[in-house]
């Protein structure tokens, strides 16, 4: 774990006694991690709550980056970080498929005409996008993934912002006795993990809902059912498995800018120039590209300049990192 200094602490030291034991005698119980990744349709292979991952209608998209190479499923299915599951990059696909992902719903509040708890069904269209993205971590690791999803702003068109409405906050799920991350003595972030945007940078047509990859729904470690991606962002912005959208007039706090104010910022525009405070943003790993792949300058706006680069017209891209 790169986030924050190294600790090492047991697993029975952060789990309540039932869940470690628990989780003990599932993984006795498979044959590791390896049958998950050659199962594709299958969210994990051991548990009660193992679920099938349907094939998702999709249609093709202008956003899609159709030239680059997805990274393979197993990779981005079995090197996660969702810290409601564990720290460890291998804690997500070992333990989130106890998450129960249906029914669901996301309550919209705040500055909005239509208000309301929304239900799952009646946000997500019948068909949505394929989008295949550049994924960059702020840990200095990157990947490619198909998403499928559909422009938050289909969402915020539907809720109608008011006038005074100038951001948009996301939360994720709590329900620590399906996660075991939110349980127990050592807590690694404030629960719920939230996230923001500005308005205008959640209305860009490049921000997804994702609710699925590779054609299928998402895996529970993905951020099931449904979750944020902001391409030109680190990754910590891309918020998972989303149960409350709220429009505010003021920046709403986010989850590692509480953890680690110097270090995580409110915009966390993928810069090259602009260091972490710990190490350099001048290149990345790419995850999947083998031992001894060569590492890969990192792009401004992760490679979405063009595209989002007016959003920033003016600002000092230091001072607002
Ligand atoms: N969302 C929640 N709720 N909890 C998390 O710990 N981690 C973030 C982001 N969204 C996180 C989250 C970070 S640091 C990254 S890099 C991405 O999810 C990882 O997404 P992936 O596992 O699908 O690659």
């Amino acid at each position: 774990m790169v986030f924050r200094p190294a600790q090492k602490i047991l697993p029975s030291e952060i789990t309540p006694k039932s869940v470690y034991l628990n989780r003990r005698t599932l993984l006795a119980g498979s044959a590791g991690a390896a049958i998950g990744s050659i199962m594709p349709s299958v969210a994990h292979s051991a548990g009660e709550n193992t679920r099938v991952l349907q094939k998702l209608e999709t249609r093709p998209s202008e956003y899609s980056n159709e030239d680059l190479e997805p990274t393979a499923k197993e990779y981005i299915t079995s090197y996660n970080n969702f810290y409601e599951f564990g720290t460890g990059k291998e804690d997500p696909a070992r333990n989130a498929h106890t998450l129960t992902v249906k029914p669901w719903s996301i309550k919209i509040d705040g500055l909005v005409n239509k208000p309301g708890e929304y239900a799952y069904e009646d946000l997500v269209p019948a068909v949505q996008e394929d989008r295949i993205y550049r994924f960059r971590c702020v840990e200095a690791w990157s990947m490619v993934v198909p998403w499928v999803g559909f422009q938050l702003s289909e969402i915020l068109d539907k809720v109608e912002p008011l006038g005074s409405a100038k951001y948009v906050a996301f939360e994720t799920l709590v329900r620590p006795e399906e996660m075991p991350g939110q349980s127990g003595l050592f807590q690694a972030l404030e629960w719920p993990y939230v996230e923001g945007l500005r308005l205008d940078e959640a209305m860009h047509p490049l921000t997804l809902m994702a609710t699925g990859l590779y054609g299928e729904e998402l895996p529970n470690q993905n951020g099931a059912p449904i979750r944020l991606v902001v391409p030109w962002k680190y990754g910590f912005k891309s918020i998972k498995s989303i149960v409350r959208i709220t429009l505010t007039e003021q920046e709403p706090p986010t989850s590692w800018n509480i953890a680690a104010p110097r270090e995580y910022g409110f915009y966390s525009n993928v810069n090259p120039r602009v260091d972490h405070p710990r190490w350099s943003q001048a290149s990345e790993r790419i995850i999947g590209g083998g031992l001894f792949a060569k590492r890969k300058p990192t792009l401004r706006f992760n490679g979405y300049e063009e595209e989002v680069g007016d959003l920033y017209a003016g600002m000092d891209l230091t001072k607002f990192y």
